[in-house]
């Protein structure tokens, strides 16, 4: 209760020291909502200002591929290394505990598989997404595809609507058209179609040129890793994105698909938050690994 016979005159005005305006730590992202910043805020570093999302939003499409058929035992073990979550509602929700606070960049779209044309896609209820608590939410813009591009820009066009009304950021996950080339002309048009519709964080593939497509998206560019590769070599494309000025990795297949995906979620993390050269990394990546092995035998043994 207010007690009116207790009001204390104010003495700490700090007269004399300027109020605080510093702008805010990401790309183009100053202009933006208090809500929308928090929210990004959670997603990326404000040391670095860089993130390592880990993408296990594949099943969508793909069904149960490699690594991925237990959300439960193959991802959520990973949740501690990962600065942010992207997966699907219904992974999240049954196979994540709602324990973890990692912030969750909420797969939105929907609609057709790999088995069928791909991309006529539709999106949640943004009730759910918010149901979810989601940080930020995600949607595919495929640039190109006769058909597709119109539907997919729609949607994307229609989320941000729905983030700006809620202060939840946007990610434009680029989709490579079947007839485009992967170059950097076209990761770049995808790149700024994705920001020119009000996203706050685009998703897209590195390829030669990456620093110009970096340079004209006004936001944070996160890169998929895509197919499988050795560690090494995806360590040293996550380097070389970070070199053309990428704000991190949303990294799905070289993390959870790799022998050691404790430890190569650790080894990305060490090139997007700590500047490690990949062969820095890949030596991190290879004691954590061997540090891992002899505690599995101290495991069989004991059986
Ligand atoms: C295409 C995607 C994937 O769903 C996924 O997130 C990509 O991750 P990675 O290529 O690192 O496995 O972006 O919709």
């Amino acid at each position: 209760m207010a007690d009116l016979d207790d009001i204390r005159d104010g003495k700490n005005f700090g007269l004399g020291v300027a109020a605080k305006t510093e702008g805010f730590y990401l790309k183009g992202l100053n202009n933006s909502d208090w809500g929308l910043k928090n929210r990004l805020s959670r997603i990326f570093n404000k040391k670095s200002g860089r993130t390592v999302m880990l993408a296990f939003d594949h099943g969508f499409l793909m069904g149960p591929t490699s690594g991925l058929e237990r959300i439960d035992l193959n991802i959520a073990p990973l949740a501690e290394y990962a600065d942010c979550l992207m997966g699907t509602r219904g992974m999240i929700r049954t196979s994540i505990p709602p324990t973890c606070t990692k912030p969750v960049c909420l797969r939105t779209d929907t609609g057709t598989t790999i088995l069928t044309e791909m991309n006529h896609n539709v999106l949640i209820a943004e009730q759910d997404a918010i149901r979810m608590n989601a940080a930020a939410m995600a949607a595919m813009l495929s640039v190109g595809e006769k058909g597709t591009e119109d539907k997919t820009i729609a949607n994307f066009s229609r989320l941000v609507d729905i983030g700006m009304t809620y202060g939840i950021p946007v990610m434009g996950v680029t989709a490579v058209g079947k007839d485009m080339a992967r170059d950097a002309r076209y990761f770049g048009l995808a790149s700024r179609v994705c920001a020119e519709n009000g996203a706050s964080i685009v998703k897209t593939y590195y390829s030669e040129g990456f620093e110009k497509v970096v340079a004209c998206c006004p936001v944070p560019v996160v890169i998929a890793g895509g197919k499988k590769l050795p560690e090494l070599e995806a360590l040293e494309l996550c380097y070389n994105a970070i070199q053309c000025g990428a704000a991190g990795v949303d990294m799905g297949r070289n993390v959870f698909q790799s022998e050691n995906p404790i430890a190569m979620i650790q080894a990305v993390g060490g090139v997007v938050h700590d500047n490690l050269k990949p062969k820095e990394a890949f030596d991190l990546y290879n004691t954590l690994s061997a540090k891992k092995a002899p505690a599995k035998k101290a495991v069989a043994k004991k059986k």
